[in-house]
């Protein structure tokens, strides 16, 4: 009996630590960092990894209606792939203000700032060298009763990038036992005040990465209203109606049964950024986005405390070899980012971007992964 009990012991620790996040190294920075990669895995068929540099996600494995697994998001399998220049931010946390900032500068407290144009003639995504997306994390795995995670932290010290004030900024990733979603959590806090926009920039195609397009994905966005910008994707302050324009995602429809048709847009495709309706009071999260890849069964619903959503259908994909080799061709892949939405430390009329001292940022997003109704192998 005494031995049952032993074994029988062994065997629930041994499981306890399967479903522990697993680490492995990933490969050094050219600068010689060492690069870690976590595993989190749950009862339900979901797999994702993510790595330290840039507490980015870097694989998520989900099943499609036959059960198949498929990584769904674009990437790479080492460190120096994300280095290179193919990298467009794939999987990465965006920061520390993502999107664009007009001709790279803004004022706070009445002082200038100045941050780099590396989006002519703006700032895109926090920067050149030492965006969040570049530098190292420092990982704490956990586990809980409700699943597991882990969290990144890394501290961007005063002026890092041009910004004011040093930021504590946190990430986290959790997947619970028993669905498959990732919880991504979002906190900063800061010495003086600073904008802070953070997202995280994943390329999805749901009938596995490295597919050849998402234009035949469909999608639908909680949002009646967008952001129009100037021919540099700098918003020009209006918010306007989606009803009638190409950007009317709020019944479900294909990507791409109208992308051409968006002729009064600086961008290539779809890249605005779409002003989600209010969140009932009585839910923690507001539904922004649907996205069904009908051949696979695949959907992920995106759910989000932030006010915006950038839909990106990846414009600027150009043909870079990725993960097993797969080519990432010309829209094979879209980005839901949720956020603040652009410029807002230069636009008044929008919700604020600036943390202060004292106060803490703190906002999450869910990615939720399932098959549609209906969808079966049969
Ligand atoms: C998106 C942005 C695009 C492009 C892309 C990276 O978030 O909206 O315009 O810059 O990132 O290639």
């Amino acid at each position: 009996m005494i031995r049952m009990c032993f074994l029988l012991s062994l065997l629930v620790s041994a499981s306890a630590m399967a479903d522990e996040p697993m680490m492995t190294d990933f490969g050094k920075t050219k600068d010689g960092k060492a690069v870690e990669l976590y595993t989190l895995k749950n009862d339900t068929g979901l797999v994702a990894k993510v790595m330290t540099r840039g507490a980015t996600l870097v694989q998520i494995h989900v099943p499609d209606k036959d059960g198949k697994s498929e990584d769904v998001i674009l990437g790479w399998d080492d460190v120096a792939g994300y280095e290179s220049e193919d990298n467009q931010y794939f999987g990465c946390t965006t920061g520390r203000v993502c999107n664009r900032i007009a001709n790279g500068k803004f004022s706070l407290n009445g002082k200038d700032y100045s941050l780099a144009i590396n989006d002519d003639p703006n700032h895109l995504h926090g920067g050149v060298e030492r965006s969040l997306d570049k530098v190292v994390w420092k990982a704490r795995p956990y586990t809980n009763d409700r699943g597991h995670g882990v969290r990144f932290n890394y501290t961007s010290p005063d002026g890092e990038e041009g910004y004011p004030g040093t930021v504590k900024a946190l990430v986290s990733f959790f997947v619970p036992k028993d669905a498959n979603r990732i919880l991504i959590t979002y906190k900063a806090t800061t010495d003086a005040a600073t904008p802070i926009n953070l997202t995280n920039h994943a390329y999805f195609n749901l009938g596995g990465a490295g597919s050849e397009t998402v234009l035949d994905h469909v999608l639908q966005l909680n949002a009646d209203k967008y952001t129009p910008t100037d021919d540099t994707l700098i918003p020009t302050g209006k918010i306007v109606d989606v009803a009638g324009t190409p950007l009317d995602f709020t019944k479900q429809k294909r990507i791409g049964a109208r992308i051409e048709k968006l002729t009064d847009t600086a961008a290539l495709g779809y890249d605005h950024n779409f002003v989600l309706n209010p969140k009932p009071d009585d839910k923690e999260h507001n539904f922004a986005a649907l996205l069904r890849h009908k051949e696979s069964g695949r959907t992920l619903r995106i759910l989000t405390k932030e006010p915006g959503i950038q839909f990106y259908s990846g414009n600027f994909l150009k043909g870079q070899k990725g993960k097993d080799g797969k080519t990432y061709a010309h829209r094979s892949a879209v980005c839901l980012e949720t956020q603040h939405y652009p410029d807002s430390v230069n636009q008044k009329a929008f919700p604020s971007t600036v943390l202060q001292p004292g106060d803490e940022y703190k906002t999450s997003t869910l990615l939720q992964f399932g098959i549609a109704k209906g969808a079966t192998g049969n």
